[in-house]
This record gives C-alpha cells, sequence and structure tokens, in this order.
C-alpha cells in the first residue's frame, strides 16, 4: 500500500490543468459505444474507474483505437467504432472496479440487451446499494438480481423486452436518473425520470451531442425509446471536481492566487464556487466557451475564509466536493455545517465517518451527524497518520489539509487517487 507524505504547503504554481471530467468521460465512452459510426473522444480522462467503462463497451463490442497518451496521465485521445446499438453479449462477467458510475449506468444499458450479463466491482463497490437501480429497471421489465437486501454486487442483468416508465427518484442521484433514461433508449414509447432535486444533467447534454432528442419540462426528463446515438466527436473539458482541491488548498490563504484551465463550469456542477465565495475566497472565470459542456478558467484569490452552511438543494451540486469543503471548514473561523447530505454514507466509503474522523486525527473539532456534520474551524491542524479506506476523495482531500498542517501528514493508500486523478502527486508536489 503506497503512503504520501505531505508537508506544509511552500509554494501555489500560478496555474495547473487538471484532467478530464469522469462524469463526462463515462458517458463519452459508454454513448460512443452505442453510437453509430466513429467518434473521436479529447480530453478523456484515463483514471481507473474511467478505463473500466471503456474495457466494458469493449467488452460489448466497441473497438477503441488509442490515439493519444498524454506523459503522466494516459490515454487522454481515442477512436471508439461503437455498435450502432447492437451490443453483444460479453464472454466474461464485467469489472466495474470502483466504479458505481460504471455499474449503475452500464446497468441502464444492459437492461435493455437481449442477453444476461454479471457486473462486479471491489470490495468498496461491492458495499454500495444497487437496490437503487435495480428497482427501476426491474418496473420497466429487466431482471436484475444481487447481494442480499441491498442488491450489492455482483449483480446479474437478464435485459431485453423493456417497457416505458414514468419514474420518481426516491433519492438524488444522477446515476440512477441516467440508468433509466438509458435503459428508455431501449424501451418502446417515452420514459419519464421525475427529480425532485436537480442533479448533473451530463447524460441529458451527451444526449443531444449525440443527436438523441429528449424534453425537460419541470423536474421532468423525458426520453422516447428506439433512438441510436449518432457518432459525434467530443472533447472532455477538465473536472471541476479534481479541480476542487486546489481551490481549497489556495481558499485560506490571503493574496495567493492560481488559475485552473479549461475547467468544466456545468451549473449543475459549480456549487463548490458559489460555497468558496460565501467563505470569502475571490473568485473569476476567464475564458469561458458555452458551447457543449461550458468550460474556462477559474481564478481563486485566497482570503481569511469563515464558516458557511451547506445543505439543501445546493447538496448534489457539491456531492464530490463535500469531503474537500469541509476540510475548508476547518481552515474557516466559525462553524460550518453540512446538512441534508446522507448520501455520503454510501460512497466510495462512508464519507461523513471517514471526513470526521481524519479531521479530528488532524486536531479539528467536528459533529457528526446522520446526514452531516459540523466543523468548529480555526484550531492549528497538525500532521497524522490519515486512514482513506480504499477512497479516493477522502486521499486527496486530506493532502490538502496535509497542507494546512503543522508536520508531516501521512496519507495511506493514497494510490487511490487514481480512481479519478492519475497525476494528483504530481499536482501536490508543486504546492511542496
Ligand atoms: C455521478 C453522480 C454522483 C456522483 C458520482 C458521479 C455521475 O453519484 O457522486 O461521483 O457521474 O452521475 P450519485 O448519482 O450516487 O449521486
Amino acid at each position: 500500500m503506497a503512503t504520501l507524505t505531505v508537508n506544509r504547503l511552500r509554494s501555489v504554481p500560478s496555474e495547473l490543468t487538471v484532467p478530464g471530467d469522469k462524469s463526462i468521460s463515462h458517458r463519452a465512452a459508454m454513448f460512443a459505444g452505442l453510437a453509430d459510426g466513429v467518434t473521436v473522444i479529447d480530453g478523456f480522462l484515463p483514471s481507473e474507474d474511467c478505463l473500466c467503462t471503456v474495457n466494458a463497451m469493449r467488452a460489448l463490442g466497441a473497438r477503441v483505437e488509442p490515439l493519444h497518451d498524454q506523459p503522466g496521465v494516459g490515454l487522454v485521445k481515442m477512436a471508439v467504432t461503437g455498435t450502432a446499438g447492437r451490443l453483444q453479449a460479453p464472454a466474461e462477467a464485467i469489472d466495474c472496479g470502483n466504479s458505481g458510475t460504471t455499474m449503475r449506468l452500464l446497468s441502464g444499458i444492459l437492461a435493455g440487451q437481449p442477453f444476461t450479463t454479471t457486473l462486479f466491482g471491489d470490495a468498496s463497490l461491492s458495499k454500495r446499494p444497487m437496490k437503487r437501480i435495480a428497482d427501476p429497471l426491474s418496473l420497466m421489465g429487466a431482471r436484475v438480481t444481487g447481494q442480499g437486501d441491498k442488491i450489492c454486487a455482483p449483480i446479474t442483468i437478464e435485459g431485453g423486452n423493456l417497457k416505458a416508465i414514468e419514474y420518481t427518484l426516491p433519492v438524488a442521484s444522477a446515476q440512477v436518473k441516467s440508468a433509466v433514461l438509458l435503459a428508455g433508449l431501449f424501451a418502446p414509447g417515452t420514459t419519464t425520470v421525475i427529480e425532485p432535486v436537480a442533479t448533473r444533467n451530463h447524460t441529458e447534454r451527451i444526449m443531444s451531442h449525440f443527436g438523441i432528442a429528449w424534453q425537460r419540462a419541470g423536474d421532468r426528463v423525458s426520453v422516447t425509446g428506439g433512438q441510436i446515438p449518432k457518432a459525434a466527436d467530443i472533447l472532455v473539458p477538465g473536472d471541476i471536481s479534481s479541480a476542487a482541491f486546489w481551490l481549497v488548498a489556495v481558499a485560506s490563504i490571503p493574496g495567493a492566487r492560481l488559475a485552473l484551465r479549461n475547467v468544466g463550469l456545468n451549473p449543475t456542477r459549480t456549487g463548490i464556487l458559489d460555497v468558496l465565495r460565501r467563505m470569502g475566497a475571490r473568485l473569476t472565470l476567464q475564458d469561458v466557451v458555452e458551447h457543449g459542456e461550458p468550460r474556462g478558467t477559474v481564478i481563486i484569490e485566497g482570503g481569511a475564509l469563515q464558516g458557511t452552511t451547506i445543505g439543501g438543494a445546493e447538496i448534489p451540486n457539491v456531492i464530490d466536493e463535500l469531503p474537500v469543503l469541509a476540510v475548508a471548514g476547518a481552515l474557516a473561523q466559525g462553524v460550518t455545517r453540512i446538512q441534508d447530505a446522507a448520501e455520503l454514507r454510501v460512497k466510495e466509503t462512508d464519507r461523513i465517518a471517514a471526513v470526521a474522523a481524519n479531521l479530528r486525527l488532524m486536531g479539528a473539532e467536528v459533529r457528526e451527524f446522520d446526514d452531516g456534520m459540523e466543523i468548529t474551524g480555526g484550531a492549528a491542524l497538525h500532521g497524522a497518520v490519515i486512514p482513506t479506506f480504499h477512497d479516493h476523495r477522502i486521499a486527496m482531500a486530506f493532502a490538502v489539509a496535509g497542507l494546512h498542517a503543522e508536520g508531516a501528514t501521512t496519507i495511506e493508500g493514497a494510490e487511490c487517487a487514481r480512481t479519478s486523478y492519475p497525476n494528483f502527486e504530481a499536482h501536490l508536489a508543486q504546492f511542496q
């Protein structure tokens, strides 16, 4: 198990370019694999999670030709020859690694296929609830079986003969919304997902990109079955969830300035910018391109941070940034409260328990609730040995905490950062 030693921040680079967006990379690989024709994907995130999706699409009949390897990052450009909606049965069970997005979205696609597939994952993924996708996909006519009451992986999907449904999401989850919409592409009639709280809309945007008609009316998203995506080259922007680590690293340092280039700025993902502004950082956007998935340069100038409350409809927009925002709370004066975020308990690890325990190890005062936590900021942090529970965002959030701690911080099992950020350590080194 690789450990990473983090020392107090010594410098701030003037600019960084984070790797591709994880959510969009998964969807690009899936839609390119389903499409009719050849799609060139550029800016792809070759993290372990997204490579699981590429391998899965290969196993289902898509052809993937590598075009460019970025040193230190990996395969960022590829040409995918799609299956024109006629997937082949895979020769063996499909490995989804640590990736909930791979397992849940792929289940939607597989629900529509006239064959049976088994999906499995690592120890962490095998504990995560798949019932949330099994329920709607079963209503559509697929048979989804798994382990125990939560229908955990390995799961088996017997697909085919779907019918359209109207489904209200019981939890705010873009993965569940996407699984139902993907299955809807294979169901005659119109499938509608009702989302009481808005979640990231990358699936909807990528459907438009691949020529699929869909409608939004209020909180209802609908798609009509029988449409085959048309191949269309795609440029993936950088991941704001990866930029989040450096935004927080810099936010609490008055006078510090960092430009993050080519960051995805989809409004369903930019909640972290609002939260950090509320806390006292200055954030400006430059060179914003609105076409497709919006992107641009995010410039942060640090300041003295104050605590804030993060909750309600804002939560899905910052769900993956909450571990590092909790670290920002520890660096702020006053109380930061995170509420309505019980979903954090079913991520790659229980992120409420992990964040609270690790912040306490570093000297912060934290109260834990079922749906969040309250951090009383301002106490000086000190280095500690930090367990990561194989959760990439816990590893990276606490590497950022280590930049603001007295003495060395040791991140155990730091290689899990490669789940979403292959060159995280190289970027971290620029702050040391
Ligand atoms: C994702 C949706 C979110 C997020 C995950 C990626 C997606 O999960 O936490 O990292 O790409 O749709 P949920 O759908 O479980 O909220």
